[in-house]
């Protein structure tokens, strides 16, 4: 009988066992940084003269891994592999391949905290963030081996007398899995094991800043029994390994989390039937958001502030969630903007190897470069109330950066930065505050704070977006309890954790009998 899912629960660093072995983890995994990664191609070890060098985004010094690079003969060669597991690999029982996301899961969780530790050198996580990234990667483990047990004889259809009919959810072939680097451990363990539990094979191209956790979760699902060929790991770039992987006529399925310009690009290559292939690709696009806290007048404002640094701040804005605009009705609006630079002067920004730091680097120079190009803008477009400063001298740190009075149609309040960087603007009364919220080309996450019940009514059908959240942040979605994703250009809203994600990586059958 397995266990009902219930999401892994966060570990409290302020009891002192649980600060020590955090500190212990980080000492260990010194032991291993800089090592050398190869990829994993039909259950083989390959290495590459060429390589990928992940460094730490906190001190550009430390060298986290070297991780071999693929190039289009051995995406050819993953390819090749994965098809040819695939025969075997989508008769497998459901009941047994989500058992090798169970094992996978446990292994992962007698690894929290080195995972964890890794995360925090590789992606510049803080430790409250790089523990939640693990914890969800277990959750997406649990839930999709369970929600493939709840599929595996399909769903109910009407027999006529004399017929018998069953409606049966059957495997697709193999997936192109291009998952980002914001939740390193989180999305690629989701967008892998997803396909795989359903019986599809996979060729993995991880982040190119984030490839030493994706080849520690490779090792994961080795140690738990994958068969050779189901899951393929191709780090390289994406002109060269990704466009070629996307465009194999092999390729039936594609799932894709990252930014709107390589997604669109992905969406637009994939929707080509190239020569040799027999069917349409599939593709599950998620990309970006530009998200909005809204604060109505009857908000408790305390709360609201407190939830928008949230919202704006965790992981340094660096989250297609991150509530990146505020709107505020303006008899609240100065209150709600002095809480939220109050709180700000309270936060320590540093390097997140140290357990008091709320916010690290952001992950590399061509991000600290757009960022800080953003909040030149900024200057021009609001009044700076807190922040602006950076510094890329070690590692790419930028201050968190408030700007207040933005128009809603600036720039700043338009575009998606993906980084610290938060911007107010104010309405007159709440239906305007939520056209305002509607007013991008996004639609992923929102939050409303009201306690205002025709309000909250109002928002139900008003707010445009994937993810609504009312009195809380619009960050930190759990597996099994907030599915996941977001309408207009956030993506194909497939919602990540939620119980239709599967059936998108599967070819539903009807099958009739006469008796
Ligand atoms: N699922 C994450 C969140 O809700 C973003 O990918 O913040």
């Amino acid at each position: 009988m397995i266990k009902e899912y219930s999401h892994e629960p966060f570990t409290d660093f302020s009891i002192e066992k649980n600060y020590q072995e955090m500190e212990q983890a980080l000492e260990h995994i010194k032991s291993y940084l800089g090592k050398k990664h190869s990829l994993l191609i039909d259950g083989k070890n390959v290495e590459t003269d060429e390589e990928i060098t992940s460094i730490n985004p906190a001190n550009k010094e430390e060298v986290v891994g070297y991780v071999s690079k693929a190039s289009k003969e051995h995406a050819e060669d993953a390819m090749k592999a994965a098809h040819y597991a695939f025969e075997s690999w989508r008769l497998w029982e459901a009941e047994a391949r989500a058992e090798l996301l169970f094992r996978a899961a446990a292994i992962t969780r007698r690894r929290k905290k080195e995972l964890t530790a890794l995360l925090i050198k590789e992606g510049g996580k803080p430790w409250k963030e790089a523990d939640a990234d693990i914890a969800e990667g277990i959750d997406f483990m649990e839930y999709y081996g369970r929600e493939m047990i709840r599929l595996k004889d399909g769903a109910p259809v009407k027999s006529r007398d004399g017929e018998k009919n069953k409606y049966i959810y059957t495997s697709m072939g193999v997936t192109v899995v291009i998952p980002p680097w914001n939740f390193a451990f989180a999305i690629m363990v989701g967008t892998t094991v997803a396909p795989i539990v359903t019986g599809n094979t996979v060729v993995l191209k991880p982040a190119s800043n984030t490839p030493v956790i994706a080849r520690a979760f490779i090792d994961i699902l080795q140690e738990a029994g994958i068969p050779k060929g189901v899951v393929n790991f191709c780090p390289g770039s994406g002109s060269e390994v990704g466009d070629y992987l996307v465009d194999h006529p092999l390729t039936h399925l594609i799932s894709f989390t990252g930014s709107r310009e390589v997604g669109t690009r992905i969406y637009n290559r994939a929707s080509q039937v190239r020569e040799g292939q027999k069917w349409l690709k599939r593709s599950i696009i998620e990309m970006g958001g530009k998200d909005t806290v809204v604060v109505d007048k009857s908000a408790d404002l305390e709360a609201a502030a407190e939830e928008i640094f949230i919202s704006a701040f965790g992981f340094a804005g660096q989250k297609c969630s991150a509530g990146s605009r505020a709107v505020i009705h303006e008899d609240v609006y100065d209150s709600v903007v002095e809480r939220v630079v109050k709180i700000a002067e309270t936060k320590k920004v540093g390097d997140p190897v140290d357990g008091r730091t709320y916010m690290g680097p952001v992950i590399d120079q061509s991000s600290f470069d757009k960022i800080t190009d953003y909040i030149e803008i900024g200057k021009e477009e609001g009044r700076l109330v807190y922040g602006g400063k950076s510094d890329d001298s070690k590692g790419f740190f930028i201050d968190p950066t408030i700007f207040a009075d933005v128009d809603p149609k600036a720039r700043i309040m338009q575009e998606e930065i993906f980084g610290p960087v938060l911007s107010f603007s104010k309405g007159k009364d709440f239906k305007e505050l939520i056209e305002i919220a509607n007013n991008t080309e996004y639609g992923l996450t929102g939050a409303v704070f009201s306690n205002n019940r025709e309000h909250l009514e109002y928002a139900k059908g008003h707010f445009h977006v994937g993810n609504l959240y009312f009195n809380r942040n619009c960050t930190g979605a759990i597996v099994g309890y907030h599915p996941f994703g977001g309408f207009n250009m956030s993506g194909t809203d497939s919602k990540a954790g939620g119980p239709d994600y599967l059936p998108l990586h599967m070819l539903p059958k009807t099958i009739s009998e006469m008796l």
